[in-house]
């Protein structure tokens, strides 16, 4: 899995590689024979399971603010029984690292079995979820081994951004130029990764210290509240410690209940130029669980200094455009991850109950 996390800066790089002629347009491949179809597309359901499903939140924040095209996000095995708004002006996106988990497979039978076109973003070449979909998007983070996923989910969430990017620039020449812009950023990315992981020692250190916790909670907004998530699940399924991550938004309506002297909570915080004071808002929460004794362990930009009289702990990431943060900020919940599950002796690289690929329903 540490080698997995070493490898993130190559996952997106790999991704991103060969999507953009020399006028720096996007070009798909891939999709380019149902190109008709996608232009007439009018809304977006993604189907997934567990950290891909985070990658379709993600997905959506952008895919949404890039086209103004409705995207839903189900879990995969909801999606099959709940009578979902699905025809054939409805493109059906499914992620699945593995291609093989049979939620998800059954999610894109249905899909087609309502006339919905089907596109898969998988990292298994040949596996059976591109073969029963439309068209695919692969993932290039090479195999990934470790049970928890790690580098997947860059490379599917910078799939799904490469594909947002696309459908903006198919549908009309106000957004291309946009799509031009964000993907010269999304090409900064891999650098900042590894600058990144560079600065990871205070992590592993508060990890280490951190081995008898026995519940984290994580928050975010926007697109940090899929980052909250995984940030969750990670430590769930590697430590075998009780995580929740919510939207921070929520924390007056409940979640503020379970704040106590001592609590530790992750707050990803978004980047300064977030529109609509959104920033402000996550430095205010931040604010509120510190004055009721958290133990605030803070993801910031490099230069937000906002956060620092609330935070006991600033984990820097370097700044990058608010809807591409998730590729950053999700980094050092992983190796608090690994360095957590080691520090309590645990295999992280297969840990207890989980297969690597889930294929039964
Ligand atoms: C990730 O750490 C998990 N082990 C799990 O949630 C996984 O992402 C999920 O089962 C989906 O797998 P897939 O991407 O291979 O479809």
């Amino acid at each position: 899995m540490e080698k997995e996390i070493h490898d993130q800066p190559h996952a997106v790089a790999d991704t991103l590689l060969g999507r953009t002629d020399e006028a720096g347009r996007l070009v798909l491949d891939e999709v380019r024979i149902p190109e008709e179809r996608l232009r007439a597309v009018e809304r977006i359901t993604v189907v997934a399971c567990g950290t891909a499903s985070y990658a379709g939140m993600v997905a959506k924040y952008a895919i949404e603010h890039w086209t103004r095209i409705p995207v839903e996000v189900a879990l995969a095995h909801e999606f099959r029984y709940c009578d979902p708004i699905v025809d054939e002006n409805t493109l059906v996106v499914s992620i699945s690292q593995s291609g093989e988990t049979m939620d998800t497979l059954m999610a894109v039978k249905h899909a087609t079995d309502l006339g919905a076109m089907t596109l898969s973003v998988c990292n298994t070449h040949g596996s059976t979820i591109p073969r029963e979909s439309d068209a695919v998007l692969y993932t290039h983070a090479g195999p990934e081994i470790a049970v928890a996923s790690t580098k997947a989910f860059l490379a599917q969430i910078t799939a799904c951004y490469v594909l947002g990017l696309y459908l903006a620039q198919l549908r009309g020449e106000t957004y291309a130029d946009d799509a031009k812009a964000v993907m010269r950023e999304l090409q900064e990315i891999p650098a900042k990764i590894e600058d990144l992981l560079g600065r990871m020692d205070r992590v592993q250190e508060m990890a280490e210290f951190m081995a008898d916790t026995r519940t984290v909670l994580f928050l975010g907004r926007n697109v940090g509240y899929p980052v909250a998530m995984e940030g969750a699940l990670k430590l769930k399924e590697l430590a075998y410690i009780h995580a929740e991550g919510f939207a921070a938004g929520e924390l007056k309506h409940g979640p503020i209940a379970l704040i106590e002297a001592g609590q530790p909570v992750f707050v990803i915080v978004p980047s300064p130029d977030t529109p609509h004071e959104l920033h402000k808002k996550v430095v205010s929460n931040i604010q509120e669980i510190r004055a009721r004794g958290a133990r605030t362990l803070v993801i910031a930009h490099d230069g937000d200094d906002d956060v620092e009289p609330f935070a006991s702990e600033v984990i820097r990431i370097p700044a990058c455009a608010p809807l591409l943060a998730p590729l950053l900020a999700v980094v050092p919940l992983q190796v608090f991850a690994l360095h957590l599950a080691t520090a309590k002796g645990l295999d992280v690289d297969q840990p207890r109950n989980l297969a690597k690929s889930v294929t039964v329903e």
